[in-house]
């Protein structure tokens, strides 16, 4: 299907500035043209235009939640124009709390064209917090509660009624950094975690072969990319890093995977922080994976 880029340049609920200038860094990596030249139909919308980071401290577990609700809403009407349109948007972050924005979105539009909706959650982190739990009150380590429906009013409705999807249509892929209190949510709420020690012991094919189990023809698959979920060594431009994540051949191989299923209805590319980063290189790595997600091979099987 066409494609539609969304820029969302936020830090907003993240622990570092910088993430604001993700979605640049992907341009000028070449996002776009990189999908031009797969013979995709691409339009680059620009850039939302939400509320300034005021960067202040925690007020009852949260920082920012106002802005954080209005950076949500901004990014969940947009990500629903496009899908009414019968395009695919990729979401340009910004942090990961957009998450919770683009997903409630593709999460209504399944509801009313009566599609299965699968969740790949790539990232180091559970990002299920909750203002109780959080370490940090930063609200990127929170959206995938509030999807599940835990979390401040303001943001489990964001679409209208919650929870806006069902713990068991997620699958979380890469998970290496969980808090404790957050452990006993995502064992409560039965998540679908495929951590590293799993992905360690049965390799990266059969783990993905899992997570992409029972998708068919009616399914959409929506991709949320935190570029944390990348080793570090591949991807040092992000705020939150964790040690041992998947290599460059384990990525692409994810890619690749979720490609060959021809279901992906939707894209978020969250969390790059170019600041952290030298030479725009992790953006350049990011724009090489989508291209595989788009189905580009890194062999010579196409
Ligand atoms: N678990 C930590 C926290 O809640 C880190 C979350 C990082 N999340 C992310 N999307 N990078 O503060
Ligand atoms: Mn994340
Ligand atoms: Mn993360
Ligand atoms: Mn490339």
């Amino acid at each position: 299907p066409p494609v539609s880029i969304i820029g969302a340049p936020t830090d907003i609920g993240a622990g570092d500035r910088g993430a604001r200038l993700g979605p640049e860094a992907l341009r000028i990596a070449g996002l776009g043209e990189a999908l031009v030249a797969r013979g995709i139909d691409v339009v680059d919308r620009g850039n939302l235009d939400g509320p300034r980071n005021p960067w202040l401290a925690p007020v009852d577990g949260y920082r920012h939640l106002a802005e954080v609700v209005e950076w949500n809403r901004l990014a969940m009407e947009a990500v629903g124009a496009e899908l009414r349109a019968g395009r695919m948007p990729i979401l340009l972050g910004g942090d990961h709390c957009l998450g919770l924005g683009s997903i409630t979105a593709v999460a209504r539009h399944c509801r009313d064209a009566g599609k299965q909706l699968r969740v790949l959650w790539l990232d180091a982190h559970a990002d299920f917090n909750t203002h109780e739990v959080t370490p940090s009150g930063n609200v990127h380590g929170m959206p995938v509660a509030c999807l599940c429906g835990m979390g401040p009013r303001e943001l489990t409705h964001l679409g209208g009624d919650a929870p806006a999807i069902d713990p068991a249509v997620i699958r979380q892929i890469g998970i290496r950094s969980v808090d404790e209190g957050e452990k006993r949510l995502v064992k409560e709420y039965g998540l679908d975690v495929y951590d590293m020690r799993y992905i360690d012991e049965v390799g990266m094919r059969a783990a993905m072969e899992e997570a992409l189990d029972g998708i068919d023809d009616n399914t959409h698959l929506h991709v949320s990319f935190d570029v944390d979920f990348l080793d570090p060594s591949v991807a040092p431009g992000v705020g939150t890093t964790v040690p041992g994540g998947p290599n460059y051949r384990e990525a692409s191989l994810v890619m690749e995977m979720i490609a060959d299923t021809g279901r992906m209805g939707s894209l978020d590319i969250m969390e790059l922080n170019p600041i952290l980063d030298a030479n725009n290189a992790t953006a350049l790595v990011a724009v090489d994976l989508v291209e595989s997600l788009f189905g580009k091979s890194t062999l010579m099987r196409d």
